[in-house]
C-alpha cells in the first residue's frame, strides 16, 4: 500500500532544486481522500533558506483543499535515511496524529517506518489548542481506552446551566474534553467541557457536558468534530438542548420546548469549505431537520415525566449581546417561538452526517421587550439549574421511549 507513496517521493526527488547542497529530497503525503501530494526540496543562493520537501507537499496539499494527513513517505540523496528535520516534523503535526505513519525511504524500498508521534515525542499540536478539527483517531483511542464497553447509540449536548443532566447517566465515564483531541474548549461559566459516557433512560449516551459557541470565537470545526466521530462510532440521534429566550408572554421561565425547526440567523454554517464525502453529501436537506418521530415521541415523554411541554421553532443568534426588543419583534414575525446562541450549527452538521435530531429549549426568560428586566446570564444558568431536575426526567423518559 506504501508502494504508491514511496515512487511518488522517488520520482518528485528528481524534480528538487538543490544545486547548493546537492542533497535532493523528495517527499509524498498522502491526505484523507486518498490523493497523494507530492513536494521536492527547494534551495536558492541564501542557502540553507529554502523549502524543505515536506513543506512543499504540505503546501500542494493545502492548496488542494485537504487538511488531514494520513501517511508520509521521505527519501533523500544516498543510501542513509533522511528524516524530516525538526521544523517539518512540527509542521506535518499541524495536519496529522501522532500515530501518522512516516515511511523513511532508500533508492530500492521503505526501509524503515516511525511514527510522527515517535519523531515528535513532546509534539505541540492544534488539538492541544482545540481548534483544528478532530484527530479523530486519536480522541477515538482515549475513548476506546476509558470506556470500553459504551458504544453510544445517542449524543446528548447540555447547554447553559444544564449540566446536571450528565449526573444521572449511569455507570458514567467521564472524560476532560481537554483530553480529547479536537474536542472544544468552553470558556464561559455553566459549560463545564466534559464528556460523560453511559447509560440515559437505558440507553447509552455520549453526554457532552458543556458546548461551544460562535461567540466565543469558536472554530465550527470544534462542534463537528465530536459529533462525526460518534456517529463513526455508530452514534444515530442527537439530542440537543439549549438555553433560549422565550417570544411568548405566556411562557413563564422554566417552560419546556420541543424544538420544530430551526432559523438560523447567524450567518455562519459548519459546512462552509471543502465538503468530505465521507461524512455526508455536499448539499444536504433540512427539510425534516428536527426528525418527527422524535418530535412527537417528546410529547409522549413528557405525558410519561408528568411535565407541561411546547412546541416552537428556534432561532439562532451570534450573540453574545442579548437581542434589541425591535429584534425580538422581528423574530417573531419571522416565525420564531425562542432565540438562543447555539444549537443550529450542531443540528446543520448532525444532518449532513445522517443523524435524526431532537431539540430541546428551556426557556429561562422571557425575551428583551417582554419583561422589563434587563437580561442577564446568571439568571439564564439559575434558570437553566432550577429546570434541569425536569429536564432529567423528560430526556430520560424520551430515550425510553425511543430507544435513542
Ligand atoms: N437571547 C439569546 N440567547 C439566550 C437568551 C435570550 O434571551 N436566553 C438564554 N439564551
Amino acid at each position: 500500500m506504501s508502494q504508491d507513496l514511496f515512487r511518488a517521493a522517488r520520482a518528485v526527488r528528481e524534480r528538487a532544486y538543490a544545486p547548493y547542497s546537492r542533497y535532493k529530497v523528495g517527499c509524498a503525503i498522502r491526505a484523507a481522500s486518498g490523493a497523494i501530494y507530492v513536494g521536492a526540496n527547494v534551495e536558492n543562493a541564501a542557502y540553507p533558506q529554502g523549502n524543505c520537501a515536506e513543506t512543499s507537499a504540505i503546501a500542494q496539499m493545502i492548496a488542494a483543499g485537504e487538511t488531514r494527513i494520513v501517511e508520509v513517505a521521505v527519501i533523500g540523496t544516498g543510501n542513509l535515511l533522511c528524516t524530516p528535520c525538526g521544523g517539518c516534523r512540527q509542521r506535518l503535526r499541524e495536519f496529522a496524529g501522532d500515530e501518522v505513519k512516516i515511511r523513511l525511504c532508500l533508492d530500492g524500498a521503505v526501509k524503515r517506518t516511525v511514527t510522527l508521534g515517535k519523531l515528535l515525542p513532546l509534539s505541540f499540536g492544534p488539538d492541544h489548542l482545540g481548534g483544528r478539527p478532530a484527530d479523530e483517531a486519536d480522541a477515538a483511542a482515549v475513548i476506546a481506552k476509558r470506556a470500553l464497553r459504551i458504544k453510544p447509540r445517542a449524543v446528548l449536548i447540555l447547554g447553559s446551566g444544564l449540566g446536571p443532566v450528565a449526573d444521572a447517566v449511569e455507570g458514567a465515564v467521564a472524560i476532560p474534553y481537554k483530553d480529547l483531541p479536537g474536542f472544544p474548549r468552553p470558556s464561559i461559566s455553566g459549560h463545564a467541557g466534559r464528556l460523560v459516557l453511559g447509560k440515559l433512560g437505558g440507553v447509552p449516551v455520549a453526554a457532552m457536558q458543556g458546548r461551544v459557541h460562535l461567540y466565543e470565537g469558536s472554530s465550527t470545526d470544534a462542534m463537528t468534530a465530536p459529533l462525526r466521530l460518534f456517529r463513526r462510532m455508530g452514534a444515530k440521534t442527537l439530542v440537543v438542548t439549549n438555553a433560549a429566550g422565550g417570544l411568548h408572554a405566556d411562557w413563564p421561565p422554566g417552560t419546556l420546548m420541543a424544538i420544530a425547526d430551526q432559523i438560523n440567523l447567524t450567518g455562519k454554517s459548519p459546512l462552509t469549505g471543502p465538503n468530505d464525502d465521507s461524512v455526508g453529501p455536499r448539499f444536504p436537506d433540512m427539510t425534516e431537520a428536527y426528525d418527527p418521530k422524535l418530535r412527537r415521541a417528546w410529547k409522549a415523554a413528557a405525558k410519561k415525566a408528568k411535565v407541561a411541554i411546547e412546541e416552537g421553532v428556534y432561532l439562532s443568534v451570534p450573540g453574545p449581546s442579548y437581542e434589541t426588543p425591535a429584534e425580538i419583534r422581528a423574530f417573531r414575525r419571522l416565525g420564531a417561538d425562542a432565540v438562543g446562541m447555539s444549537t443550529v450549527m450542531e443540528v446543520i452538521a448532525a444532518r449532513h452526517a445522517g443523524y435524526r435530531c431532537a431539540g430541546l429549549s428551556i426557556i429561562t426568560n422571557l425575551a428583551a421587550g417582554l419583561s422589563k428586566a434587563p437580561l442577564d446570564h446568571k439568571e439564564v444558568i439559575a434558570a437553566g439549574r432550577s429546570g434541569a431536575r425536569r429536564l432529567v426526567h423528560l430526556i430520560s423518559a424520551f430515550l425510553e421511549e425511543t430507544g435513542g
